[in-house]
C-alpha cells in the first residue's frame, strides 16, 4: 500500500492549517503556512525539518494541545479546530497518547503512579489504576518496576514508562515529539523498535525527529521547511532523491 493511498478513512486530516503566534507589543510570527495532509489509520509517519521549522507547533495542534489560527483539523472524522480547552482535553484522553523528548515524568511519584496518572481524571480507583499500570508496564518490558521512582531507572527506561503512560487509554494515535532526542543511539533503536511493535498492533504513529536513523523506522515522511510542507511521500523515496 502506497503512503498516499486514499481508500481508507483518514484519522487525521488537516487543510490549509496556519498558526501565527502573537507577541506582546503587536509583533507576530507566522509559523505554519497552509499545511495540508491526511494520515490513514495504521500509518507510521515521520515529520522532519530543521530546528525552528514548526514541527512542535504542528505536533501540538495535531495532539490537541493547541489550536490552529486558521484552517481545519479533523481528528477521527470530527472537526476539532475550534473546540474549547476542556473539549480538547476530553478528546486527548480518548484518542491520543503523547510522548515527549524529556519524558515529562513526575520524579517523586512511583513508576506505577506515573503510568496510571491519566486514569485519575476518569475517576478510576487506586487498586484498578495500579493493575492497569502493571499491564501497561508489561507491554514496554518493565514488569517489576512498578514501585520504583523514575530517578532509579535509566533514560531509556524512563521513556518506556512515558510510552506506557501514553498507552493507558488505548489510544488510536501516538504523537511523539523527538522521543529519542535525549537518548544514545542504541537506546534510541530500542525505543524505535517499541514504536514499530505498537504500529504493527494497529496504532497510528506520528513522530517528529531530525535524525535520519530514527526517521528510517517510518514508512512515510512529511518534511516541513519554514512552516510549509515541502515533502510528503515514502521515506525511502526521499533518501533516493537526496543521494
Ligand atoms: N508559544 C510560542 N510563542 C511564540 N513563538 C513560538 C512559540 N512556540 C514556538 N514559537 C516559534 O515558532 C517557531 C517554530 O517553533 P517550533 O514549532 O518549536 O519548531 P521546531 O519544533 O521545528 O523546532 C520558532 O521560531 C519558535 O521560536
Ligand atoms: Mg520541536
Amino acid at each position: 500500500m502506497a503512503a498516499t493511498d486514499s481508500h481508507e478513512k483518514p484519522v487525521i486530516a488537516v487543510r490549509d492549517l496556519c498558526k501565527t503566534y502573537f507577541m506582546p507589543g503587536g509583533m507576530s510570527q507566522s509559523v505554519l503556512k497552509d499545511v495540508s495532509f491526511t494520515v490513514n489509520s495504521g500509518e507510521f509517519v515521520a515529520i522532519m525539518g530543521h530546528s525552528g521549522s514548526g514541527k512542535s507547533t504542528l505536533m501540538n495542534i495535531l495532539g490537541c494541545l493547541d489550536r490552529p489560527t486558521s484552517g481545519v483539523y479533523e481528528l477521527a472524522g470530527k472537526n476539532v479546530s475550534d473546540k474549547t480547552d476542556a473539549e480538547l482535553a476530553i478528546i486527548r484522553g480518548r484518542e491520543i497518547g503523547f510522548v515527549f523528548q524529556n519524558f515529562n515524568l513526575l520524579m517523586k511519584r512511583s513508576i506505577a503512579d506515573n503510568v496510571s496518572l491519566p486514569l485519575i481524571y476518569q475517576g478510576i480507583g487506586e487498586k484498578d489504576r495500579y493493575e492497569r499500570a502493571v499491564q501497561m508496564l508489561h507491554k514496554v518490558q518493565l514488569q517489576g518496576y512498578e514501585d520504583r521512582l523514575p530517578t532509579q531507572i535509566s533514560g531509556g527506561m524512563q521513556q518506556r514508562v512515558a510510552i506506557a503512560r501514553a498507552l493507558i487509554n488505548n489510544p488510536k494515535i501516538i504523537f511523539a515529539d523527538e522521543p529519542t532526542g535525549n537518548l544514545d543511539s542504541k537506546t534510541s533503536d530500542e525505543i524505535m523498535e517499541l514504536f514499530t511493535d505498537l504500529n504493527r498492533q494497529g496504532i497510528t504513529i506520528v513522530l517528529v525527529t531530525h535524525e535520519d536513523d530514527v526517521a528510517d523506522y517510518a514508512r512515510r515522511m512529511i518534511k516541513i521547511g519554514d512552516g510549509r510542507k515541502v515533502y510528503d511521500g515514502l521515506r525511502a523515496d526521499y533518501e533516493k532523491d537526496e543521494a
